[in-house]
């Protein structure tokens, strides 16, 4: 029923949505940064940081999938086409997925490589996998080409909030927003 759909997204979906955001942000350009650092102990500690970033979102998406059982997001505006709408809705699942599959091929990779995975170095998490060399570069690949694909996917996303936001003058950027209220 449209009469009952919220108008803006909750503070808990906005500060999940946005702390998600900035981890992956980071977690990417550090992967790729990393991976071509000479072998230091500066690059193992790096490594670490990536993986606890990536830990975190997968923790967090979690999180975030919970809220989104729990509460139906504002409705796409009326004046977005069928099509519209179709591509939001699949960019933003395709979005939800992917923040799954890059966390976990990651730690799958780790584990195959007999890397354990020692979440902020406290918490060591089991490891998904035995040692074996033909699953880590299974692993290695889908981790690099699912990160890529996320990555693509989050551009085409932002570039259409600001698009709503700057050509359509409609409220979805600002309903995601904390700090500024919708028109
Ligand atoms: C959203 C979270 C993540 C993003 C966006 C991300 C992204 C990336 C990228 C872009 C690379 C470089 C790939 C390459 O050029 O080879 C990379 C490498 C790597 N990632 Fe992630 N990653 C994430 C989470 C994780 C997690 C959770 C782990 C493990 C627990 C992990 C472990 C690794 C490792 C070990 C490498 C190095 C691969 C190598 O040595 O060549 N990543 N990641
Ligand atoms: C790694 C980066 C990002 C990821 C993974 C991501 C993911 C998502 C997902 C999954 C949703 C759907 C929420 C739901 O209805 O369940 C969403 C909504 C939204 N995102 Fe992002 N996002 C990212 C970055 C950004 C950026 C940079 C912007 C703005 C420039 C942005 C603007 C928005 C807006 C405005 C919405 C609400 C759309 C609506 O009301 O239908 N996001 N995001």
């Amino acid at each position: 029923m449209k009469s009952s759909s919220p108008t803006r997204y909750t503070g808990t979906a906005i500060v999940l949505h946005w702390l998600i955001a900035l981890l992956i942000l980071v977690a990417f350009p550090v992967g790729l940064f990393m991976t071509d650092m000479k072998l230091s102990p500066l690059k193992l500690q790096i490594y670490s940081w990536h993986k606890w970033a990536g830990v975190t979102v997968l923790v967090l998406v979690v999180l975030r999938l919970v809220w989104r059982t729990m509460h139906r997001p504002p409705a796409l505006p009326d004046s977005m086409g069928p099509l519209e709408k179709l591509a939001a809705h699949g960019a933003h699942w395709a979005l939800y997925l992917l923040m799954i599959a890059v966390p976990m091929s990651g730690w799958l990779f780790s584990s195959a490589k007999g890397f354990p995975v020692v979440w902020f170095g406290v918490l060591q998490l089991p490891d998904l996998v035995g040692k074996d060399a033909a699953l880590a570069d299974f692993f290695h690949e889908a981790h690099e080409l699912l990160a890529w694909a996320l990555i693509l996917i989050v551009a085409a996303h932002a570039a259409a909030a600001i698009k709503h936001h700057l050509v359509a003058r409609d409220e979805v950027l600002t309903r995601m927003l904390p700090f500024l209220k919708s028109r």
